[in-house]
């Protein structure tokens, strides 16, 4: 191995990065890269289906304990292993379960036509921030009991903990400035909400299912903050990429969008294979309990395992004609933009809802957008997350009705 395949900081692998993974799934599939990250730790790469699979489920070999010292080590979901892992899983999921998502239909779709209404009021519009990034902050932040005016805050906390994670996935924490500062700031925010809500009766959102776990001692004080936040987190990044990245699709191939436009039934199917073939998280973090052997690399044990969901999501090992969007692709439920396993993504269903309501409610108007070839839409350079950082269109209130 003479030249170094990957730089993880490189704008290229975050942007352009299906050659690369081509290159790593049939040369490389354990690849090495030895002091990868900014504090000089070696990375080890996954990137075919099957080892990705593995290292999502394989509780006894991967942890999600990636950090090795107590920095920014939050109690979160997503960065703990059983049992811990468990008990704050069983709070999620009764805080957050899908009988509660189901009963959101009527009022997404009410916050769906109000955004898609404001979009007429100008000519010209950032689709990003006045569509794709607002509508699952007020879902997610009214679920939270956060109210509206506060909506710049969040976004502001929202990135501080997107920030957070890519600190302890390596990036220099002098390259974000603030970011700690700024999610004290949230997690404070958070507490006074929660203690306003103690002792009174469940709204029936997020919050109340929180607030009553930790009223039954299953969740800590600093546990429910965390939750809460990485709620926010979790939930409005990755969302806002398939909304924003779904819809320049569909302005970008006027078939595609023709044929879903006469049969809505596809959008579930167009969802899933938007989200295999351009995944929100790209990729994950794992580190090994034990010496792992793959492919005749030995990963030893404590080692940083870099797993490259975006990759495994184009396998042909796994799908035919990877790179292609198709709707009739029979394993289309398949892919691994949610993980897999123990900490498979606990919004699946809500994100599913707001794509579904978004693109759905488009389909009839999209012909009074169109993306403006004057200013093209920029991908986002933060590592490990696909999607459009910024998506100018044209609105032209007069066609399409
Ligand atoms: C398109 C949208 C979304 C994508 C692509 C996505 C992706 C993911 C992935 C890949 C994981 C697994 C992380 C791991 O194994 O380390 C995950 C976990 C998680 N997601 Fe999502 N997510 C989305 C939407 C949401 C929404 C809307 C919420 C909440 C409102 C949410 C909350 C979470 C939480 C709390 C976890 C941690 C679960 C655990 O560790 O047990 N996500 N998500």
């Amino acid at each position: 191995m003479t030249t170094a395949l990957i730089d993880l900081a490189s704008p290229e692998y975050r942007l352009r990065p299906w050659d690369i993974y081509r290159q790593l799934r049939d040369e490389h599939p354990v690849y090495f890269m030895p002091e990868a990250t900014w504090d000089g730790e070696d990375v080890y790469v996954l990137s075919r289906y099957e080892d990705v699979g593995i290292a999502l489920k394989d509780k006894a070999r991967f942890s999600s304990q990636i950090q090795q010292d107590n920095y920014m080590n939050l109690p979160m979901l997503v960065n703990r292993d059983a049992p811990e892992h468990t008990r704050l899983r069983h709070s999620t999921n009764r805080a957050f379960n899908a009988r509660l998502v189901r009963q959101l239909g009527d009022w997404v779709q009410g916050l769906v036509d109000e955004l898609i209404s404001e979009l007429y009021e100008h000519e010209q519009v950032e689709f990003v921030d006045a569509y794709s990034t607002a509508l699952p902050l007020r879902v997610v932040g009214g679920m939270l009991g956060v109210p509206l005016d506060r909506k710049a805050d969040l976004r502001r906390w929202s990135q501080a903990v997107m920030n957070s994670f890519a600190v302890s996935a390596g990036l220099d924490p002098d390259s974000v400035p603030g970011f700690f500062e700024d999610i004290v700031e949230f997690s404070n925010y958070m507490e006074e909400l929660a203690h306003e809500r103690r002792g009174k009766p469940n709204r029936g959102d997020i919050l109340g299912g929180l607030v009553e776990e930790h009223e039954a001692g299953e969740l800590t004080r600093d546990e429910l903050v965390t939750m809460a936040w990485s709620f926010i987190a979790a939930g409005h990044e990755t969302t806002m990429n398939l909304l924003g990245g779904g819809i320049e699709m569909l302005l970008r191939e006027p078939e595609l969008a023709a044929q879903l436009r006469e049969d809505p039934s596809k959008t579930a199917a167009y969802i899933e294979e938007y989200l295999r073939l351009n995944s929100p998280t790209q990729w994950l973090l794992r580190r090994t309990i034990t010496d792992v052997e793959l492919h005749g690399v030995t990963i030893p044990a404590g080692g940083l395992v870099h797993v490259v969901l975006g990759s495994a999501n184009r396998d042909p090992r796994q799908f035919e004609n990877p790179d292609v969007l198709d709707l009739s692709r029979p394993n289309v439920n398949r892919h691994f933009a949610f993980g897999a396993g123990a900490h498979f993504c606990p919004g699946s269903a809500l994100s599913r809802l707001l794509a579904e309501a978004t693109f759905n409610s488009f389909y009839p108007v999209l012909d009074r957008f169109s993306l403006d070839p004057e200013r093209p839409a920029q991908l986002r350079k933060q590592q490990g997350s696909y999607g459009f950082s910024e998506m100018w269109l044209n609105v032209h209130p007069e066609r399409g009705r």
